[in-house]
């Protein structure tokens, strides 16, 4: 090509369980840069189980992130996640065609996802040559109910915006872990990387191997058992609790009495994870390093706690690492919301496709 291809604008748009996080980026995917961010908080029942269950709600959020970003950009990426999403490796003939392929995966999908075809969006991709089987291709299918995605998309029009892109979210967190490979450099390639990312309401340990993510799962476990922990501690409301716990200013006994047996029940549900992970996974041996993701990753001393306790060097996830970030994009509570971060800059980096 004569010139340099015009990167698509669109927004990553991280429809979460406690805040709608926006993030648009521009550059080039070697270069990118950070053009606009905003986070708008969730009420605690208008995404539950990963599904969007008050549109309206969660409409007039993306509208405040929208204005609040100062973004012109009207086309998103969103992603499904979670249960909602079935995917499966199947492997398929290596000889057939792209048409062939679609048509063959069509009548077969039906062993694979536990829902009337008619009531899922489906889509497939290519993984490579097939490791078990000669003369065969390996596919990802996946598959989420039509009702899921399109209360997403709902809600989305609803703010105004279109929705260019329905991706998954352990798709968007391969994209923004490749991004800070450097974070994941290991003395031995073989080993595995585990990054935890530990949300409100879910954890989600995922293995990376080579910059695929190999293994996922989730567990109902996160920061909002430490909120209730305040509340119920110290008499607080909701909010009151979850903006103690960012800002500080709770009675000296919280260290001890509060959030220290938390941080204990974060490291030993990161070790039970592992540990299920090793039992249902013979390929990968050891795990080289840890990275702690999403809001629970900014406790203070957490990556330490967890380091020591599981024997693995351990680190904050950043995806920003290395970009320029616009003074547009509020870089100084960008940096901070950083690690809770990494779906939607894994969606924003749709762009570069
Ligand atoms: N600095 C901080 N210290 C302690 N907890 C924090 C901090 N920042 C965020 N959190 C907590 O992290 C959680 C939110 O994290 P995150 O944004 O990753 O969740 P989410 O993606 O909305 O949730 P889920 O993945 O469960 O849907 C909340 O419980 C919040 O209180
Ligand atoms: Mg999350």
């Amino acid at each position: 090509m004569l010139f340099k291809r015009r990167i698509k604008p669109l927004l990553g748009l991280d429809i979460s369980s406690t805040a709608v996080k926006l993030i648009e980026l521009g550059g080039d995917r070697q270069h990118p840069q950070v053009i606009s961010y905003a986070a708008v908080g969730l009420s605690p029942d208008s995404v539950t189980d990963k599904q969007v269950t008050d549109p309206e709600a969660v409409g007039q959020a993306i509208r405040k992130a929208i204005k609040q970003s100062g973004t012109r950009t009207r086309e998103v990426v969103v992603a499904v996640g979670g249960a909602t999403v079935i995917s499966k490796t199947i492997a398929m003939p290596a000889d057939l065609s792209e048409r062939e392929l679609e048509q063959q995966i069509r009548l077969e999908a039906d062993q694979y996802i536990p829902y009337p075809l008619d009531e899922v969006g489906m889509d497939f991709e290519v993984l490579g040559p097939s490791a078990e089987e000669d003369h065969a291709v390996s596919i990802l299918l996946a598959a989420c109910r039509n009702e899921t995605i399109d209360n997403r998309v709902a809600a989305v029009h609803l703010a105004g915006l279109t929705c260019k892109i329905v991706d998954i979210e352990s798709n968007a967190l391969e994209n923004a872990c490749v991004l800070i490979g450097e974070q994941f450099k290991l003395k031995n390639p073989e080993q595995g990387v585990a990054v935890v990312d530990i949300g409100a309401t879910t954890t989600t340990l995922n293995i990376m191997q080579g910059g695929n993510i190999v293994y996922t799962r989730d567990q109902a476990f996160g920061g909002k058992q430490l909120t209730e922990e305040i509340m119920a501690h110290y008499g607080l409301s909701y909010e009151e609790a979850g903006k103690a716990k960012r800002r500080g200013g709770l009675p000296d006994s919280y260290g001890d009495e509060v959030l220290k047996p938390f941080m204990q029940d974060v490291i030993s549900h990161v070790e039970r994870a592992l540990q299920f992970f090793f039992s249902s996974n013979s390929r990968i041996e050891k795990i080289g390093q840890i990275v702690l993701a999403g809001g629970c990753a900014s406790i203070p001393g957490l990556d330490q706690a967890v380091e020591e306790h599981l024997e693995v060097a351990t680190r904050i996830a950043d995806p920003f690492a290395g970009m320029k970030i616009l003074p547009r994009a509020r870089p100084r509570q960008l940096k901070l919301d950083a690690p809770a971060l990494m779906t939607a800059c894994g969606l924003a980096m749709r762009s570069f496709d």
